[in-house]
């Protein structure tokens, strides 16, 4: 091994945080599993990494005996096929590496000889429907990209962190991002490219009432295929109006058109839970409190002349609520405070944050 010195005793390591995203225009729906090749485009926005992100540390060593990994302190294994795909594909992409400093040195070919290990940390309610999988898989990704040194950009390495969870591919970047479902079998043009920065629309800000923070019975990936085995909406959803709500949300954070995107995002997240009613048996991912909540801002943005919020659900009852301002987003506590006082308990939290930006805490 192309190592200076014999000793085993080093290890090399890399942090990164990554913030997790919500989807506007929703992707819902696998046209190839193992893959992970969706049925249709999807637009989300990344969130604020000091609220809701994942810190990942990845080290090498020759001491190592085999990859392991630490989620949120515990071992979990690295077994399953989404692990196993996003290891492959960036082992199979490692350069040489060289830290004079520490007089260490991995060729290339090395890496496959060499073993991880992984630590992994999420400052929110894993698997509660707050995309978790999304800023986990990208960390863990750009992480590993940083460490082997790989030379691909932030593109191609979200065509990887899409093989580990499907929403994971738009956390590589900041701002608003749009997942291109793409057309190759392969998979190699299904991937992430920024739409905007996130200094664009600065005025957003983003409001996440923590409705729950269990974990959700039924896990977006078990969800989706069944819903696409068994719902007719879905398939009209994914060919008919998918492609137009892309076109139109793209020109509508061009413009920084809060009325439109409120409309879209408002729209496209019913729309999701419809199909996810559609399915058989359907699924239940909002409860009382995220129907209470919709029915708030629905009636707010009716009394006004336009839109002041919008509201987007993913896999679980948690509302992401999307103000026009700074302005916008002190009434909509107040309101939220004013229907669930603190000692409610339909509502544990809120998280406030603005649009972000891909951290880089490398070492
Ligand atoms: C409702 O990315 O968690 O949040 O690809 O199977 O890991 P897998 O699913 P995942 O699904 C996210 C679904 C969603 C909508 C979205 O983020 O676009």
């Amino acid at each position: 091994m192309g190592m200076a010195g014999e000793s085993r005793n080093w290890v090399l390591m890399v942090t990164a945080q990554t913030p997790t995203n919500i989807a506007v225009i929703k992707y819902w729906g696998k046209r190839d599993e193992n893959l992970i090749l969706p049925i249709n485009d999807s637009i989300s926005v990344t969130l604020d990494p000091n609220h809701l992100c994942t810190t990942t540390t990845v080290a090498v060593s020759p001491s190592f005996k085999q990859d392991r990994m630490w989620l949120n302190r515990k071992e979990i294994s690295l077994s399953g096929g989404r692990y196993q795909n996003c290891l492959r594909e960036i082992r199979n992409r490692a350069c040489d590496v060289e830290d004079k400093k520490k007089g260490i040195k991995i060729l290339k070919e090395d890496w496959g000889k060499l073993h991880l290990h992984i630590a992994s940390y999420n400052n929110f309610p894993t698997a509660a429907g707050l995309a978790s999988s999304a800023a986990g898989f990208a960390c863990l990704v750009f992480a590993l990209a940083k460490l082997m040194n790989l030379k691909e950009d932030q593109s191609q390495l979200s065509a990887i962190a899409r093989q580990g969870s499907g929403s994971a591919c738009r956390s590589l970047y900041g701002g608003f991002v749009k997942w291109i479902m793409g057309k190759e079998e392969n998979g190699s043009d299904s991937l992430a490219v920024q739409l905007t920065d996130e200094k664009q629309w600065d005025d957003l800000v983003i409001v996440i009432a923590v409705v729950s923070s269990r974990q959700k019975e039924t896990s977006s990936t078990s969800g989706m295929r069944e819903s696409v085995k068994t719902s007719l909406l879905l398939q009209h959803r994914a060919k008919e109006i998918v492609p137009k709500r892309i076109l139109q949300m793209e020109e509508a954070i061009k413009n920084c058109d809060f009325t439109s995107f409120a409309q879209l995002t408002c729209a496209d997240s019913n729309q999701f839970h419809a199909v996810c009613m559609d399915s058989c048996p359907p699924i239940f991912y909002m409860n009382d409190t995220s129907h209470r909540i919709i029915n708030i801002a629905e009636k707010w943005n009716r009394s006004e002349e336009t839109p002041q919020v919008a509201y987007t659900f993913d896999a679980g009852p948690n509302a992401v609520l999307i103000a026009r301002n700074r302005q916008t987003a002190a009434l909509l506590i107040q309101r939220l405070l004013y229907y669930f006082p603190p000692n409610s308990d339909d509502l544990n939290s809120y998280v406030i944050g603005d649009k972000s930006i891909l951290q880089d805490a490398g070492l």
